[in-house]
Parts: C-alpha cells; sequence; structure tokens
C-alpha cells in the first residue's frame, strides 16, 4: 500500500528500459518518481525530495556526476542519499562518484535482490539519519530552555537581592504613612497607599516565583495537613480574593488529609492555580473548588473554577506560553507548578474542556505514610 509514510525513489535513467525494470522491481514497496535527464532529475529532486536517487552516470546533456555535485551542494537535496547506476566495466569511475558523495553503486545488468536489499539498507540508515537530527534539535532546544531559564534564576537571584532592601523601606515608610494618617481622615489617600503596598507585594511574589529555578534542589518533605496549606493560601491571597468577589470551597477536602510535601513549595502551587482561576474568572460570583481524596497509592488533588475553562491545554504547561497580555502574564506559573509536582514524583494534567465549563487541574502525588 502507498502512503504518505511510504519512502520515495527518485529513478534517474536515460534509457526508459532500466527505469522500467526498477520500477518493476520496487513498485511494491516504494513509491516511484522518475527521470530521463539530468535537467528534470534536479527539478524532480527538489520538489519531491525523495528519500533515495538512483542515478545513472553516463547520459545525454548533465550527466551523473554533475547532478550529483549540484545535488550535494543544496541545502535542501544534500542530505539524500545517491546509489550510482553503472554498467559493470565502468565501476572504476565509481571512486569519482564516492567522491562527490554517493553512498553506493548498483550495476547494470541489475541483480534485483542485491539491489532491493541495498536500497532498504540505504533508506532505513537516512531514516535513522533524520531521526538522530530530531533528538539533536530536541536536545539542543531543551538545553536552550534549561540555560534561559537558569540564566532567570541567577538574574532573579541578584535582582532579588538587590532591590530587596529599597522594597522593604518602601513597604516600611508607606506603612507609617497610613498609620499616620489613620486618625486625619484621608480615606482616598489610604486607599491609594494600599494600592501602592499590593503593587509591592506583587513584585516580591514574582520574584519569589522567579526564584524557584533556582533552588530546585532544596526540597523539604513533611506530613501536612493539606487544609493548613490551603488556610495559608487563602491568607495570603485574602485581598485579592475579597477584590475579584471570588469565592473558595475547600468542602471536599477531608479535614485530617495529610500529604507529604514541601509546604512552602505546595502553597506555591495551590497560589498559581488560584491566580490563573482569579485572572480568568469571566463570571460573578467567580467559584474556585478544591477537592482532594486518596485513591490506591495517589493522593488527588483537583482545582476547578467556573471560568472560561481551558479549550486548548496541549502548551500550557510549557515554559513562557501564556494567552494574557505581557504585563500580565510571564508563562510560568503553570510550568512552575508542574516543576514542583514532578520534584514530588508526581504528575500533574489539565482536562480539555468545551467553552465556559471551568478549567479543572488534577494532580496526582504519592501516598507516603
Ligand atoms: N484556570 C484557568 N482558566 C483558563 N485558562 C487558564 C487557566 N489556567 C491557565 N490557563 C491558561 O494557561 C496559560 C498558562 O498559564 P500560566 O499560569 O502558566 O501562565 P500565565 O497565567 O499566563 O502567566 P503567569 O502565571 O506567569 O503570570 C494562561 O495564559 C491561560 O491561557
Ligand atoms: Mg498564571
Amino acid at each position: 500500500m502507498i502512503d504518505s509514510l511510504t519512502p520515495t525513489i527518485l529513478i534517474v535513467d536515460d534509457q526508459s528500459e532500466n527505469i522500467w525494470v526498477l520500477t518493476e522491481a520496487l513498485k511494491n514497496d516504494y513509491q516511484i518518481v522518475f527521470a530521463r535527464s539530468g535537467l528534470k532529475a534536479l527539478e524532480l529532486a527538489e520538489t519531491n525530495l525523495p528519500d533515495i536517487i538512483l542515478l545513472d552516470i553516463m547520459m545525454p546533456g548533465l550527466n551523473g556526476y554533475e547532478v550529483c555535485g549540484i545535488l550535494k551542494k543544496h541545502v535542501k537535496t544534500q542530505h539524500i542519499p545517491i546509489v550510482f547506476i553503472t554498467a559493470r566495466d565502468e565501476v572504476e569511475y565509481i571512486t569519482k562518484g564516492f567522491e562527490l558523495g554517493a553512498v553506493d553503486y548498483i550495476t547494470k545488468p541489475f541483480n534485483l535482490s542485491i539491489v532491493r536489499s541495498r536500497i532498504k539498507t540505504h533508506i532505513e540508515l537516512k531514516h535513522h539519519r533524520d531521526h538522530l537530527s530530531e533528538l539533536v534539535q530536541e536536545r539542543t532546544d531543551q538545553l536552550i530552555h534549561k540555560d534561559r531559564l537558569a540564566t532567570i534564576g541567577t538574574i532573579a537571584t541578584a535582582i532579588l537581592h538587590d532591590i530587596s532592601s529599597p522594597l522593604t523601606y518602601i513597604n516600611g515608610n508607606i506603612e507609617i504613612l497610613k498609620f499616620e494618617l489613620s486618625d486625619k481622615n484621608a480615606p482616598y489617600i489610604v486607599t491609594k497607599l494600599d494600592k501602592i503596598l499590593e503593587g509591592t507585594k506583587q513584585i516580591r511574589q514574582l520574584l519569589d516565583s522567579y526564584l524557584t529555578f533556582s533552588r530546585h534542589d532544596k526540597i523539604n518533605k513533611q506530613h501536612i495537613l493539606f487544609h493548613d496549606i490551603l488556610q495559608n493560601v487563602v491568607n495570603m491571597l485574602h485581598y485579592r480574593l475579597k477584590k475579584e468577589k471570588m469565592h473558595v470551597d475547600v468542602s471536599q477536602v477531608p479535614s485530617d488529609l495529610k500529604i507529604y510535601c514541601d509546604k512552602q513549595k505546595m502553597i506555591q502551587v495551590v497560589i498559581n492555580l488560584m491566580n490563573n482561576s482569579i485572572e480568568a474568572k469571566n463570571k460573578e460570583p467567580g467559584l474556585i473548588t478544591i477537592s482532594a481524596s486518596q485513591r490506591d497509592s495517589d493522593i488527588i488533588i483537583s482545582v476547578h473554577d467556573n471560568g472560561p475553562g481551558i479549550v486548548d491545554t496541549s502548551s500550557i504547561f510549557k515554559p513562557f506560553f501564556t494567552t494574557k497580555e505581557s504585563h500580565h502574564g510571564s508563562g510560568l506559573g503553570l510550568f512552575i507548578v508542574k516543576q514542583i509536582i514532578e520534584m514530588h514524583e508526581g504528575r500533574i494534567e489539565a482536562e480539555v474542556t468545551t467553552e465556559n465549563q471551568g478549567a479543572r487541574i488534577h494532580m496526582y502525588l504519592p501516598y507516603c505514610l
């Protein structure tokens, strides 16, 4: 059967009989295209990008050597393996073919079983090579990502260190101002000061989340009541949840459920997920439902909301993927969540939801006694 996965062979020979013999021998396993001249061969090689080219040497017009030389010079075609077709008494000329970059030769008259097995080998080799290049590309991309993240970690550490004191200084002075204004009946100014405080808090949170990268190794696991973690998060997000009129329902979390985790990191996980739900909110009242249960050897924690949901989940855990405007999202929230869950030997998945059915994120953590 011929389909897009069937390898393609380009046969180039000025004698139709040779083309016919080779086509008959190969057509059941491969897609065949053929050319009777060097010029036509160049055109077909570029448009079809065959998996292998069987190339006659002696042809009127452009001969096989010339065609081979041109193909090897072009980026698009230079990786296509070329097998020369040569008459037995021309075998000595084949050295030149190898010098030009050919991988093999077959002799006329054809021994078809040898032809088949050589073609099969070269096509397999090519596929391995292609796969290897893809792998190298993939690994390179991963390394670039890692490098980028490590750089962010280093920069964040430096920035956090440098701006931490002035940030504390700003916060402290605003708190003093607020205190001094408390009996001066100046609610407008106090509200504005609160907004400034909210901004400085966000700066600290943002830098903290970047810092997660540089603190990968430090993980301090303990048995913690999940309710304790949730209480911490709700306290930290109290102002934001109130302002955004967002309710959090934790009634489906058993009061005695403990998870074996790094408390600060797990707080970060829940904060990032809740922030996403708050930012996605599209109706009032906004609702985040957190549930947890133990099933076999897993603790399953689910976070649902009643927002638009996630219709395409394919990229959401990738670093820097965001659908938000640049000053609203860095696209690192879910990536950090995934990293932290994986540090706990767990896994995370997002349900694909139909529009407006709310997001559903599930995390599976190993249950530890
Ligand atoms: N609860 C949710 N509802 C709808 N879409 C969501 C939800 N959570 C995540 N997403 C989608 O996944 C994307 C990636 O989320 P992620 O938290 O990684 O980055 P972000 O929120 O855009 O930026 P950051 O968290 O760094 O501020 C979001 O931009 C959004 O499109
Ligand atoms: Mg986010």
